[in-house]
């Protein structure tokens, strides 16, 4: 076999996950890809910290941007902005294609990186950055890429889910149910990133790029979050025969002046306890495409969690190693610009 040098940044929740399997599955996925992936080096910021999976001592640095000079895939799991976008950047400028999970990097600077990649024929994959194990990014960018998708309805932060899941089907105070989903690795290492929304409205914006070939910063999302949901207002929704959920809505819309734009939002929506969306439970995701050839399609899994997010890691590494070995092109971004983010008003639709 050929060898295909790998990096790992981050070894967390996720990050361990991915190193862990890399090594321990390393001979069957030499014979998926038709080369062999070596486990270069995994950065952290301690050698000595408690992981969910225990790594061979000798793989752990602290000096990641070494590291990253020598790996022709480089896997980003640190997460935030800094120092993993000058790392990503640093990966890409030395040859390499980058595999990450981090969606507030790729809300913010996706586009960038893309053209970046794009420039030296490298590729950067992503499709842990939302929903997690859901395959919800190649669908969108490949198999819609045909198809006109006029909305999406979607549960994209499992933490809240879960937390809003407890309140409703087992009485549990926010703050209980908080703590268990900490315990399950599904919050950020800044949990307010969740319940505040700004991790959903980042994946809100990622989906909306995709969806409509354009460019939709996470800032231009309008965005609640969960923390002025009350236990009241939960038993208040079901007794009523609704269920509360943090929902991310993208949809074609028209201003006052009827111009067509995108109106991107993520709020806690009153959804009909029978909706296809109520009944997604605990960490799950569930991502509602319609599409006006395609109709409507719905794509359901664990939206947080370390091991299944390595499993989307993974499979982008595994089409990165293939890419690498076949010497294919980049991936184009499919982000130019098509159509404008609406300013949206305070739209409570009950679906
Ligand atoms: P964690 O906080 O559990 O892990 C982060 C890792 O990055 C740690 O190992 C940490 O090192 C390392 N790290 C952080 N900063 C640096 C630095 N400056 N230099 C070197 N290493 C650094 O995060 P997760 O694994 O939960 O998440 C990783 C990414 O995946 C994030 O972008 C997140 O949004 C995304 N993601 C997470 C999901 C989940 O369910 N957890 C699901 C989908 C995406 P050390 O261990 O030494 O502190
Ligand atoms: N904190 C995120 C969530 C992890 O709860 O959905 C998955 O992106």
């Amino acid at each position: 076999y050929r060898s295909v040098r790998v990096a790992v940044l981050g070894a967390g929740t996720v990050g361990s996950q991915v190193a862990a399997v890399l090594l321990e599955r390393r001979e069957e996925l030499a014979r998926r890809i038709g080369a062999d992936i070596e486990l270069v080096g995994v950065a952290v910021r301690r050698l000595d910290a408690p992981r969910d999976r225990e790594l061979p001592r000798e793989l752990l640095t602290t000096d990641a941007e070494s590291l990253v000079l020598r790996a022709d895939i480089v896997i980003e799991l640190m997460g935030g902005i800094e120092p993993a976008k000058s790392l990503i950047e640093r990966a890409i400028d030395g040859g390499a294609d980058v595999v990450t999970g981090n969606k507030a990097l790729i809300a913010a600077h996706g586009t960038e990186l893309f053209e970046r990649a794009e420039r030296v024929g490298a590729a950067v994959y992503y499709e842990a950055a939302v929903a997690a194990a859901i395959p919800i990014i190649r669908p969108l960018r490949e198999s819609l890429a045909g198809d006109n998708v006029t909305r999406i309805l979607a549960i994209v932060n499992g933490s809240t889910n879960f937390i809003l899941d407890r309140m409703h089907r087992f009485g549990d105070s926010a703050e209980a149910a908080q703590a268990t989903a900490l315990e399950l690795g599904y919050l950020e290492a800044d949990p307010t990133l969740d319940v505040e929304g700004y991790d959903a409205a980042q994946k809100a914006a990622i989906l909306a790029s995709l969806a409509f070939h354009t460019e939709i910063p996470a800032d231009a999302v309008y965005r609640e979050g969960i923390t002025s949901v009350t236990a009241d207002q939960v038993e208040s929704a079901r007794q009523a025969g609704y269920v509360i959920k943090l929902l991310a809505i993208v949809e074609k819309a028209v201003d006052a002046d009827g111009a067509a734009g995108v109106s991107v939002r993520v709020y806690p929506a009153l959804l009909n306890a029978d909706h296809p969306l109520a009944s997604v439970h605990g960490g799950n995701n569930a991502v509602f495409v319609e599409a006006e050839m395609a109709g409507p399609l719905m794509f359901y899994g664990a939206g947080a969690g370390g091991q299944e997010t390595a499993s989307a890691v993974l499979g982008d590494t595994v089409s990165a190693a293939r890419r690498h070995v076949a010497g294919g092109p980049g991936i184009a971004s499919s982000t130019h610009a098509e159509l404008p983010v609406l300013p949206i008003g305070l739209v409570r639709t009950r679906y």
